[in-house]
């Protein structure tokens, strides 16, 4: 392909402002599906994302579009996951494009993700042309919101485009624009040293370990033996083909061209986003720039409800894997839960995400600890710990100091709400750094550590701003803090799912919150139970279950036999799922409620 006749670009825009509905719009005016084939929302395959309308994974369609100058054009629209949580891989996917559309609700304005995309657009030097979307809405204002645009953003906006993705206006301008505005990449040589970048994985029961590249230099062939520079893995290329959005196969992508190669790979743990592939028998000398590992930030453990589910379970976290290189799982065990996993994701969005397709695609019932951070532990012999598992916490008299992770937190909210949220980010002992408006929006950011963030403050800050608020963070540092570790003891005995590493000011609070729950959620027993919070050996808060004879058909006050009967049944199936401490019998139940909480 003439490189100067190819444009490649990615849809940037905040959740539901209309990414997925204009790409759409694009293939279908550049007659990339018939109409038949033509479902709503093509790029998001997977059936989740399509429910919660987020795009996971990135995926890209060359269409062929004839410009008003009489020249077919290459556009190359790569699709972009829209969540701060997978802000590594949209990065990625931005440094294999040369522009992007931004796109902006016409009757919502700028969000918190609106800013965050674009700064990454900017980062990767992308022409960005900015788009006002869903001007056929009687509540939109693009031209306030393009002011707004300029403000916020500092974009220039009088050639903003105003378009509806729904019914169609402005498409055909776009097409122009993306073709007039955004630049070609840069020519080079077809038979230079091949380093593409490797924008994204994932496995196809078919085809195996499907690979996403961009290429850079060169060009890569079907039958090419290839090197990832990153895991240092080399295999032979099997396929080489492109998204139309249909698979077609090809026989080369050559620079500036956007498309997959299979490689006959069985895991996409070898497949590491933004890692360079080269030519194994002539490679390059240097990677293509900012490759990183993805890290995970967030941590759980998850266990079966009912234990026999758990071969099932191992088996679903070994197919979920193969899917997404930025899991991780690894076996645990608890007192409390039994059997599990202990996992790791990007963040809180990515634990949601994968629990739910855990319950949805594989029918499995789980329970899940409370979400925690990764610590820094210093040791008092010099060492330093990375902590995932409260339950790993060492004897505080051999620590030397503990750190945790902080975020820069960008909040968009309506002037309205600005006083609850500063309340709640305060309280969540965040430090402020700014606070501008934008017309009757307030743009706060605060410095915030994670650990507070994953207990519940999304929920609270949608509650406080009654969904009005947007936000995005970014992870920033390590800092130290007082930190303490509360144990949880029933009778004495310490319940490992329980445990909960928190800031000390917070401790006392948090210790007595569970107890009061533990108390609702345990039902007595035939002698007193003590539900005690403590830090090391001191008890920070405490609750007494009283003693009582437990008789379920009390309630019945004899009268129908076959209730009487159903809830003897019931108990009796409860008591399958009980778990031992000490004395003390436990429904699973009772945890699982406990843990709902945090
Ligand atoms: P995510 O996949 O969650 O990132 O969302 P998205 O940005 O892809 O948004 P999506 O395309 O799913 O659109 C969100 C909602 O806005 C859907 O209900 C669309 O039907 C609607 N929508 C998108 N474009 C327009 C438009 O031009 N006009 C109107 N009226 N509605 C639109």
């Amino acid at each position: 392909t003439d490189q100067s006749r190819i444009r490649n670009f990615s849809i940037i825009a905040h959740i539901d402002h209309g990414k997925s509905t204009l790409a759409d719009r694009l293939i279908q005016r550049c007659g990339g599906l018939t109409d038949r084939e033509m479902k709503q929302q093509v790029l998001d395959s997977m059936d989740i994302e399509r429910e919660r309308g987020i795009t996971i994974k990135a995926q890209t369609v060359r269409l062929i579009y004839k410009a008003k100058d009489g020249v077919e054009y290459t556009l190359n629209l790569m699709d972009t996951p829209g969540h701060v949580d997978f802000s590594y891989e949209v990065s990625r996917s931005l440094a294999a494009c040369e522009g992007a559309i931004l796109v902006v609700d016409a009757s919502q304005g700028v969000e918190a993700q609106t800013l965050a995309n674009v700064y990454l657009a900017l980062d990767n030097d992308l022409e960005i042309v900015p788009v006002l979307n869903k001007i056929d809405l009687p509540a939109a204002e693009p031209e306030r919101i393009k002011r707004q645009v300029e403000d916020v953003i500092g974009l220039d906006c009088s050639d903003a485009l105003e378009i509806s993705a729904k019914t169609g206006i402005g498409i055909d301008e776009l097409l122009e624009a993306l073709v007039t505005r955004l630049p070609s990449p840069p020519v080079k040589d077809p038979s230079d040293t091949l380093r593409a970048m490797l924008v994204d994985s994932w496995y196809d029961a078919y085809l195996g370990v499907v690979i996403l590249i961009r290429v850079m230099d060169g060009t890569i062939k079907k039958g090419q033996k290839v090197r990832f520079m990153a895991t240092g893995v080399a295999h032979e290329v099997d396929r080489v083909g492109i998204f139309t959005p249909k698979g077609v196969m090809v026989n080369e992508l050559g620079p500036g061209e956007m498309g997959f190669i299979t490689a006959g790979i069985k895991a996409v743990s070898d497949c590491k986003v933004g890692d360079t592939i080269t030519d194994e028998r002539k490679p390059a000398l240097e990677p293509l720039e900012g490759f990183k590992p993805t890290v995970p930030v967030v941590f759980c453990g998850l266990f079966p409800v009912d234990a026999s589910d758990f071969e099932a379970l191992r088996d679903a976290m070994g197919k979920l894997a193969l899917n997404d290189s930025s899991f991780h799982a690894e076996m645990e065990t608890s007192a409390a839960l039994g059997f599990g996993f202990r996992c790791g994701f990007l963040g809180l969005l990515h634990l949601e995400i994968i629990q739910e397709r855990l319950s949805r695609e594989y029918d499995l019932d789980l329970i899940s600890t409370a979400p925690s951070v990764v610590y820094k532990i210093k040791l008092n012999n010099g060492e330093t710990i990375d902590l995932h598992n409260p339950a790993d916490f060492p004897d505080v008299t051999y620590i030397d100091t503990i750190q945790e992770p902080w975020i820069k937190a960008t909040i968009m909210v309506p002037d309205d709400y600005l006083g609850p949220v500063l309340t709640l980010c305060t309280e969540k002992r965040g430090e402020q750094r700014d606070l501008t408006y934008v017309g009757n929006r307030a743009m706060v950011v605060y410095d915030l550590p994670l650990n507070e963030v994953v207990f519940d403050f999304y929920d609270r800050l949608k509650s406080v701003s009654r969904g009005y608020a947007s936000f995005d963070y970014e992870l920033t540092e390590y800092r130290e803090g007082d930190l303490v570790k509360v144990s949880i003891l029933i009778n004495g005995d310490p319940v490992d799912a329980l445990a909960m590493i928190v800031h000390r000011s917070q401790a006392e609070y948090r210790g007595r919150h569970i107890c009061g729950r533990l108390k609702d959620l345990i039902p007595r027993q035939l002698f007193k139970v003590a539900l005690q919070a403590a830090i090391g050996g001191k008890v920070i808060a405490r609750e007494t279950l009283g003693a009582l004879r437990k008789d379920v058909t009390a309630k019945c006050y004899g009268g129908d036999i076959t209730r009487k009967r159903k809830l003897l049944e019931k108990q009796k199936e409860g008591k399958k799922r009980m778990r031992q401490f000490g004395k003390v019998e436990i429904p699973q139940s009772a945890f699982l409620e406990a843990l709902k909480m945090g």
